[in-house]
């Protein structure tokens, strides 16, 4: 059987993402705001006919990033062998992304933060200092829509959570095709009750699908 790395390394080399979506729900609590507005992201994006997954990041076993610079040379993360290996094809041959995340201390959760750091690997830097730097995500018509969600009312309360998920995703290559801020919902579940923004995420879904038609 083929072992993790080398299915990776295998999809790496390939290098051709296809048209498909891949959710990502950054929430410990399941059942939660951000896992139902993932679901109706995704929704968006079914309803125009391009597939789709998701998954959440609570239910996989990761590290954050050791730093340890072993993906300067093996091209993937070979140091921690851990949930993130079952998840880096998805993102690989996924040409869509959808990130979803709560806030929490005006920023994006442990969870969301820990995952953005592991896809480091996929950067080449050259040896200058400071070291420049490539993505080889980048180039191949990667886009991303992001939405975040919080208690409060206003962009302060919601701090860095969308700018630390669009900088980075930006980085690496991924076009943001369009952003979701959800405010003033605490309660576990509340979001179902609001068909507005129910309608915004589907919406935001369908624009991702779109523009990976073109
Ligand atoms: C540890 C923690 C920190 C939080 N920090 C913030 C915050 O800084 N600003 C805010 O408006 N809401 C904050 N919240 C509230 C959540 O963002 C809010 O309840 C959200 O709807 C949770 O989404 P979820 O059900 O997807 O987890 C925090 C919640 C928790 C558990």
């Amino acid at each position: 059987m083929i072992s993790p790395n080398d299915f990776i390394q295998e999809l790496i080399i390939n290098k051709s993402p296809t048209s498909q979506v891949l959710g990502i729900g950054g929430s410990p609590r399941k059942g939660g705001n951000s896992d139902i507005l993932l679901q109706y992201i995704i929704k968006g994006v079914t309803e125009n006919e391009i597939n789709a997954a998701s998954l959440h990041l609570r239910d996989f076993d990761y590290q954050g990033c050791l730093g340890c610079e072993m993906c300067r040379k093996d091209k993937i993360c070979t140091r921690l062998k851990d949930g993130m290996s079952l998840i880096y094809p998805q993102i690989i041959k996924s040409r869509g992304l959808v990130l979803v995340c709560p806030t929490h201390n005006y920023n994006i959760t442990a969870w969301m933060k820990a995952f953005i750091d592991r896809l480091y690997c996929f950067y080449d830097f050259d040896n200058s200092r400071p070291r420049g730097w490539s993505s080889r995500l980048a180039g191949q018509g990667r886009k991303a829509v992001l939405a975040a969600i919080c208690e409060q009312e206003n962009t302060e309360d919601m701090g860095f959570t969308l700018d630390a998920m669009r900088l980075p995703l930006t980085a690496l290559g991924f076009e943001i095709i369009g952003e979701l801020p959800v405010f003033s919902i605490f309660d576990k579940a509340k979001v179902k009750g609001e068909k507005t923004i129910l309608d915004e995420a589907t919406k935001l879904g369908s624009s991702l699908a779109e523009s990976l038609q073109s």
